[in-house]
């Protein structure tokens, strides 16, 4: 129950940088890390497959064999709803924290291991997705691996050609780490069997601190997109052009990162520009191609349809008035998802009895539960972050208490899951 925090670390080893942990979408760190996981779902008693996009699933059988698996499509129809499915990525952002996603696979491990310990067996059976991309900071993908668990070649197909930074393309770095993009389709998996999706993760954020409560239970999921955005002016020379007579790609980019920060504060959403690229840029060179990525949310879909539609005005007010060309391309979005009130209530009873004193909470970060969400009810649970709240840094942090709070808090959870009757 007590090797979370250090597999956590153990894990946060598997970097694709020696410098820090970044570990993002079949690399070698990657393939390493996934290994890992399997070695210790076996452990943990879970007959485990990996699928074809490289997520690392661990089902651990009900008592009684009536549990259908939900894995894989062919193995034909499956009616019976009684297999719950825990999961999180174990991708990271650049230069992340070690627990964002990974505590929602180490977690549930935790839990399947106690119960193989005193081989107990659940009325219904446990599925733990170790999905294989997330944050997609490899390709600029998101969601990936949960989107093709429910949609196969359809949510992959449109992905293909991307390059990774070093010119890689997805098909390619599916080739070198055994996998066939023409097999997709086959990590699609019989959602009827499911019974729930719950995903444990790091809050990512100062309220649990703040409110002095270790665990908490999520509400909702707030409403997100991504956007890359092209700007177009013209090249020239720094010492030459007047002024006046400039199309500078990147002032007019410094202005639109400035309208997407009012923006959101005005609409009440947030709004963040996480990459900005000048094309050919030398410190010599009037900026003539600048890209950058648009990342808006709301916390419902009204909120952060209303933000796209201003940023997108004054995007194009800017480049009109600095007489240089933008183009906005939306490269996904995803509904707000709201938890489950049966799996809020029961998840917020197992926290109490696991002796803490619950809070509920919406989540501002996006998680696979939003991707789950389209076929089955999902529940998330919460763990405090120390330092400050602070996530998507090499400083985030969780302690020994609150990990161990959240297995048993889980492990109530799944003991008395009971789904309502449909
Ligand atoms: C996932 O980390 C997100 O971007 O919310
Ligand atoms: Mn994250
Ligand atoms: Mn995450």
């Amino acid at each position: 129950m007590d090797d979370v925090l250090s597999r956590a670390e153990g894990l946060a080893r598997h970097s694709d940088s020696p410098d820090h942990y970044t570990r993002t979408w079949l690399t070698p760190a990657h393939q390493a890390a996934s290994r890992q996981l399997q070695a210790w779902m076996r452990e943990a008693g879970m007959a485990v497959r990996v699928d074809a996009v490289g997520s690392v699933i661990g089902r651990y059988a009900a008592s009684s064999p009536r549990a259908a698996s939900p894995a894989p499509m062919a193995r034909g129809p499956m009616q019976h709803e009684q297999t719950i499915l825990l999961g999180s990525h174990f991708d990271s952002v650049r230069n992340g924290g070690k627990y964002d996603g990974v505590l929602g696979i180490l977690v549930p491990i935790a839990c399947v291991a106690e119960l193989h310990r005193r081989g107990e067996r659940l009325p219904h059976a446990i599925e733990i997705a170790a999905f294989s991309d997330e944050e997609g900071a490899r390709f600029q993908t998101s969601f990936l691996a949960s989107r093709a668990m429910l949609k196969g070649a359809d949510a992959m197909n449109p992905l293909l050609e991307r390059r990774d930074a070093d010119g890689v393309s997805v098909v390619e770095a599916m080739r070198a780490a055994g996998l066939d993009a023409g097999r997709v389709d086959e990590a699609r998996i019989d959602t009827r069997s499911l019974a729930a999706y719950v995903e444990v993760h790091i809050e990512q954020g100062p309220v649990l601190l703040d409110a002095g409560r270790p665990l908490g239970v999520v509400t909702s999921i707030a409403s997100g997109s991504r956007h890359l955005v092209r700007v177009r002016g013209e090249a020239g020379h720094a010492g030459t052009v007047p002024m006046g007579m400039r199309r500078d790609a990147l002032a007019a980019a410094a202005e639109m990162v400035l309208a997407v920060e009012s923006q959101a504060k005005a609409a009440g959403g947030v709004g963040t520009v996480g990459i900005l690229t000048v094309a050919d840029g030398t410190g010599n060179v009037i900026p003539g191609t600048v890209e950058f990525t648009v990342d808006l949310r709301g916390p419902d879909d009204d909120t952060r349809e209303r933000l796209v539609a201003a940023v997108v005005r004054e995007l194009e007010a800017i480049a009109a008035r600095r007489k240089v060309s933008v183009e906005i391309g939306k490269r996904h979005d995803v509904k707000a998802a709201p938890c489950a009130p049966w799996l809020q209530d029961q998840l917020e009873a197992s926290v109490r009895r696991a002796g803490c004193d619950p809070m509920r909470l919406p989540s501002g970060a996006g998680h696979d539960a939003m991707i789950m969400a389209e076929v089955t009810d999902v529940g998330m649970l919460f763990v405090r972050c120390g330092a400050g709240g602070v996530s998507h840094n090499p400083a985030e942090t969780v302690s020994l208490e609150d990990a161990r709070l959240a297995v048993e808090a889980l492990l109530d959870f799944l003991r008395r899951f009971a789904p309502p009757h449909r």
